[in-house]
């Protein structure tokens, strides 16, 4: 999948050294954000860099026009850069790649690329444990209260401790469905076991015994939302999933149960679900991702028992670090005519 002209100016001792920095001309890469600075470096080192300065979110016609001015060879984006079909197909011919900082894909219309030959590359599984994490956060989080201990504390409403105060629920013995149990839906599984919960699972397809770790696996989701005292969305947005937990899905989770979206906040009808955290149907809820970020539905605001995170599953210095390596790691793959390893388009 590498075009003709790339093959013109790697040498064979550049592809055996992998060394994009060596060849003579080196490939232009718009970079849609501000990388940290491991990255950022490696990038400078081995690509000619067309940055976005001031680190504001393009719009499709900025993108587009970047690509354009640049006659780019390769897009660094994000899971928040627009990369749907129209876009596609505006940019110009010199784009051949695509590496996008993120897991999820569902920004990027991936037939589209395929058909105009545009190698696109993700980054998986150096995310997983960060990942993973957030979601033990955010389920700790809204069982145990911790927006309504936190705004106690610091608003100066605490007046001392009490038996009855603040109480919330326990994670031990307790039934967590995980609706999507890929990479990260294990890692959290595995997180959540060793904290005493019982793992129930729905999946495309069901895991291997050794994947599975005892968890139990329901073919039908209908099914197994009336045992989910915790339920947790882990699975890709797609147009199949979105707005999957609507209000006839919330209504079959038990009275009390409490909700944790790390994947897409697509997954889920906002109104349906505030509807339920109002009546108490849902008792909390833990949230790192939501539709239409930034501008997120406003119900969740004033709710105290929603624990709301910035779309920060990924947020640490070491992953976010990984992550831009990886997608230099696909570049130098795709200059240097080797298979790209994280190539999903
Ligand atoms: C972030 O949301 C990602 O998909 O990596």
């Amino acid at each position: 999948m590498i075009g003709d002209h790339y093959l013109i100016w790697v040498t064979t001792d550049e592809i055996l050294c992998g060394n994009i920095g060596a060849m003579q001309d080196k490939p232009s890469v718009v970079v849609t954000r501000r990388m940290p600075e491991a990255v950022h470096a490696r990038l400078l080192r081995d690509y000619r860099v067309v940055p976005n300065e001031d680190d504001h979110a393009f719009s499709a016609e900025e993108l587009i026009s970047a690509a354009r001015d640049a006659q780019a060879d390769a897009l660094l984006i994000c899971a928040t850069d627009p990369m749907d079909a129209d876009v596609i197909a505006a940019l110009p011919d010199s784009v051949k790649t695509i590496a996008t900082f993120a897991v999820g894909v569902d920004n990027i219309d991936l037939a589209a690329a395929k058909a105009r030959g545009i190698v696109v590359a993700n980054t998986p599984d150096v995310l997983t444990d960060a990942c993973a994490d957030i979601a033990m956060l955010l389920t700790l989080a809204a069982a145990r209260r911790a927006y309504e201990g936190d705004q106690m504390v610091r608003t100066g409403a605490w007046v001392g401790w009490r038996p009855t105060q603040l109480l919330g629920r326990d994670l031990q013995r307790k039934r967590l469905g995980i609706f999507g149990m890929g990479r990260i839906g294990r890692a959290y599984a595995k997180r959540a076991k060793a904290f005493g919960m019982k793992i129930h699972y729905c999946n495309r397809s069901r895991l291997d015994r050794r994947s599975e770790g005892g968890a139990i696996f329901h073919q039908d989701i209908e099914e197994m939302l009336p045992l989910c005292e915790f339920f947790s969305i882990n699975a890709p947005a797609t147009p199949e999933t979105k707005g999957f937990l609507n209000a006839e899905r919330i209504a079959r989770l038990p009275e009390g149960s409490i909700v944790v979206n790390i994947a897409r906040g697509d997954l889920i009808n906002d109104e349906a679900l505030i509807a339920a955290l109002k009546s108490g149907h849902v008792a909390a809820a833990g949230l790192d991702v939501f539709a239409g970020e930034p501008d997120i539905h406003p119900g969740y605001r004033e709710l105290p028992n929603v624990f709301l995170m910035p779309h920060a599953g990924s947020a640490t210095i070491e992953t976010r670090d990984r992550m831009g390596l990886a997608c230099i790691d696909a570049f130098d793959a795709f200059f240097s005519g080797r298979p790209v390893p994280t190539q999903v388009a």
